[in-house]
């Protein structure tokens, strides 16, 4: 083989990964590591691309419940569930631990063959404190509450100190016990520290301990954090601090201002500096990835009524001067404007990853634009119990993704993947690769055209392409030679089998609209792979 300059890195990063498959390093556990332009997830020593669903929150509370669902959720593609696991049943009297249910999960899903995102739902779930066990609950002068209006409210302030102790102690135990039980086959591949934390129904905890606190200085890691990324800060923090006067010492309402807006960096630092405590006693008992994740802030909305200090791209940059001991913040993505929230999400070193997504035929087309165009580390719509038809439009894609990962991986690595959902509103995408502008439209012949295309297209060698997905066709222009017209070679359907190529049909005709553009039909799901030449 031939190997031209242009295809030097891809072909290093092919020999890297390679290199990362040996024996020898599958036996570190799951980690996060920068290859290329991108950070993933290492699992036996390979990258990791998690096609998985999350459950109701209660499914994964009894085996008996969960035992029928696992190969019904394997069936479907699904390679990772993320599975809650609450305080109040890993320690049900404090000081007691109880893992039965942990190792029971972990043994169903073994023999399922499926890998575990648990979800510590401990001191916060949705804002509220409803999985703390009873015996935290009920002791409210130890375990303080959050002060609305003159009254204790049913979530727990972060500004507990004896409060973050236990909850990292329990959480430490458990990471402890899956370092014992799990060390050699890395079910578990990441964990999700609490539950879109943050104060709902005010802005801030109005305690006495918090309106001390807030009256106080910033404590100067967040002040210097801020002077040392200022140019990197999302625009509207740096924004709101800027308008206040970019000040590098004062009280939280000096510094960020007395404003819903001060309230909510308050409330991000407290959280922050609360779960990243927590997060820190876990990864020194086992240290593999954790992440948490957010409850998106409505268009306008007013911090509370949304939980005020979830990590919102505008105190990311908060929650990080809080600590290093979490390794990525998580959007959970319902929201119609999806592609903005990946790239407010997807920047400044965050990999992205979606804990909670929307499923059926929008998840089905969104997991493309989010493991192609940004180069997502996964993807996991909730309640997946809720549809495991096995023919469901998500399960052809995670099927298709499946086959197509080790490739995917290495693309995403190069920086060269793209990623697109095309509708009636967005009926076509352009962008450039391989040296070829690319217009990527919704797929239409003979007068009929389709309402919804999505998938994902990578640059596969000179004048070479390979792209997955349904309901999209492809036009090419040259970006040099702009004068010279570009004509289609060959196309062929396929599959990766264990990451070799095998070609199945040669399309062409109406397949391929006589030549006329690279279509990928709307009917079913494809990989092609498809070669240009060009002419005068
Ligand atoms: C988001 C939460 O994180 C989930 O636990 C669940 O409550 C869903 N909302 C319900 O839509």
């Amino acid at each position: 083989m031939r190997i031209t300059f242009r295809w030097l890195p891809i072909t290093l990063l092919i020999l890297a990964f390679s290199t990362v498959s040996s024996p020898q390093q599958n036996g570190s556990a799951p980690h996060l590591e920068k290859r290329g332009s991108t950070t993933q997830l290492i699992v036996d020593g390979k990258p990791f691309l998690i096609l998985s669903g999350e459950l109701h929150n209660s499914s994964s509370s009894s085996l008996e419940y969960m035992k029928p669902l696992w190969p019904k959720l394997a069936g479907m593609g699904l390679n990772t569930v993320i599975t809650p696991l609450s305080w109040e049943l890993v320690e049900p009297r404090e000081g007691t631990y109880d893992f039965s249910l942990v190792d029971g999960l972990l043994a169903q899903a073994r023999e399922a063959h499926e890998r575990v995102v648990f979800l510590w739902l401990a001191s916060w779930k949705n804002g509220m404190s409803s999985y703390a066990p009873v015996w935290v609950k009920q002791n409210t002068k130890h375990f303080p509450r959050v002060v609305q209006h003159g009254k204790e409210v049913e979530i727990l302030s972060p500004m507990g100190n004896a409060t973050e102790e236990a909850d990292a102690k329990a959480y430490a135990a458990l990471m402890s016990h899956i370092k014992e039980v799990d060390a050699r086959d890395h079910t578990v591949v990441m964990m999700q520290v609490e539950n879109e934390v943050g104060v709902l129904g005010d802005s801030r905890d109005r305690s006495d301990a918090a309106n001390r606190a807030f009256y106080s200085a910033v404590p100067s890691e967040l002040t210097s954090y801020l002077l040392a990324h200022r140019d990197s800060l999302y625009p509207s923090l740096r924004a709101l601090w800027e308008a206040n006067g970019a000040k590098t010492s004062g009280t939280w309402a000096q510094v960020f201002g007395d404003s819903p807006g001060g309230d909510e960096i308050f409330m991000a630092w407290h959280y922050a500096h609360f779960i990243q405590g927590v997060t820190a006693k876990g990864k020194a008992a086992y240290d593999i990835p954790m992440y948490v994740n957010t409850w998106l802030a409505g268009d306008d909305s007013k911090p509370g009524s949304y939980p005020s200090g979830c990590p919102e791209p505008w105190v990311v940059d908060v929650w990080r001067a809080a600590g290093t001991a979490l390794d990525l913040y998580a959007p959970d993505l319902y929201a119609e404007n999806f592609v903005e929230w990946c790239r407010r999400y997807h920047r400044t070193g965050n990999p992205l990853f979606m804990p909670e997504a929307r499923g059926g035929k929008t998840g089905a087309a969104n997991v493309f634009y989010a493991l192609g165009e940004e180069a997502g580390l996964g993807f996991s719509p909730f309640a997946i119990e809720d549809d495991t038809d096995p023919n469901s439009d998500l399960a052809a894609s995670y099927r298709e993704l499946a086959t197509l990962a080790p490739i995917l991986a290495e693309h995403q690595s190069a920086g060269d993947a793209h990623g697109f959902v095309l509708d009636k509103a967005h009926p076509s995408v352009d962008f450039t690769a391989n040296g070829y502008a690319l217009h990527v439209a919704l797929d239409e012949i003979f007068g009929h055209g389709t309402d919804m295309g999505y998938g994902l297209i990578m640059a596969d060698g000179p004048d070479r392409f390979t792209g997955a997905g349904k309901g999209f066709r492809v036009s090419f222009s040259p970006i040099n030679e702009k004068d010279r017209q570009v004509g289609i070679g060959t196309i062929d359907e396929g599959v990766f089998e264990d990451g070799k190529w095998v070609p199945g049909r040669r399309l062409n005709g109406d397949e391929n609209d006589q030549g006329q553009g690279w279509r990928v039909d709307s009917r079913s799901m494809h990989t092609e792979k498809v070669s240009l030449y060009r002419f005068d």
